[in-house]
């Protein structure tokens, strides 16, 4: 795949995932990758970071087909899939070495790597903790380095996992700032949130998880004035 060559939309058909005979996914068709910010919206355990595991390939689905701009996944295309995993896993090195990592794996020399990685951590407002182990940061701090080392290597849909999961107003500002930013460049954001208000501050769309399905897929204006099912109608009125 050459660089200019695109991995959207994300698709998943007849996607079914059982285990111990408990249907964990169950989703005819889902297609990612329309500009904006689509928020999937769902109880604990709905099977939300699940459907994006099977949508990045890391878990293989029982039934269905994944497919990255109508092809099988090729490991090339992961260099322009920024997933920011759910309690995504630092390495136990430097903050800055965390932000060279996925450059020196794609290629960049290391003095590119240094530069591009001391601008990322300015933009982050995280060049304090430039030399810290990532063992040490607070919590916000290592949510926004996670978001740096996403956002680095420049790809081409961006899916964060709950980024600001109990992280303080302030960092939480920060990082819908970062989102809104990013999408405003014409980058596609998945953001799976619990927070209501930072969905419908953020959201173009919404997916509704229920069990396992997708009970909607709506605009997020019609979702939260008019949702598609009765299940959305009790969760945002929780
Ligand atoms: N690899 C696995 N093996 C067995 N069960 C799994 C596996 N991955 C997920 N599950 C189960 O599938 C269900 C959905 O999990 P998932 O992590 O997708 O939930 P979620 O919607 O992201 O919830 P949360 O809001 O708590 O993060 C859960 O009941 C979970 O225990
Ligand atoms: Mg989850």
């Amino acid at each position: 795949m050459d660089k200019t060559s695109t991995i959207l939309p994300l698709e998943g058909s007849g996607l079914s995932v059982v285990r111990d005979g408990r249907v964990l996914l169950d989703v005819d068709h889902v297609k990612l990758g329309k500009q904006g910010v689509t928020c999937i919206l769902g109880h604990n355990g709905a099977g939300k970071s699940l459907l994006l595991k099977v949508l990045s390939g890391l878990v293989k689905p029982d039934l269905g087909l994944v497919r990255w701009n109508g092809a099988s996944i090729e490991r090339a295309d992961y260099k322009k899939f920024g997933y920011m995993k759910q309690n995504a896993v630092l390495l136990r090195r430097s903050a800055k070495a965390n932000l060279e990592f996925p450059l020196l794996s794609f290629g960049w020399s290391k003095q590119d790597a240094s530069t591009k990685a001391d601008a990322a951590l300015e933009k982050a407002g995280l060049t304090h903790i430039t030399h810290s182990s990532a063992r040490v940061l607070s919590g916000g701090e290592r949510q926004r380095l996670s978001l740096a080392r996403m956002l680095i290597v420049s790809p081409q849909i961006a899916i964060l996992d709950e980024p600001t999961a109990s992280l303080d107003p302030e960092s939480t500002a920060a990082i819908e700032q970062t989102i809104k930013s990013l999408s405003g460049t014409g980058v596609p954001v998945i953001l799976v949130t619990h927070n209501l208000n930072q969905a419908r501050r953020l959201a173009d769309n919404i997916i509704f998880l229920h069990q396992g399905k997708i009970l909607s897929q709506q605009s997020s204006l019609s979702f939260f004035n008019n949702p598609e099912c009765e299940e959305a109608k009790k969760f945002i009125s929780e």
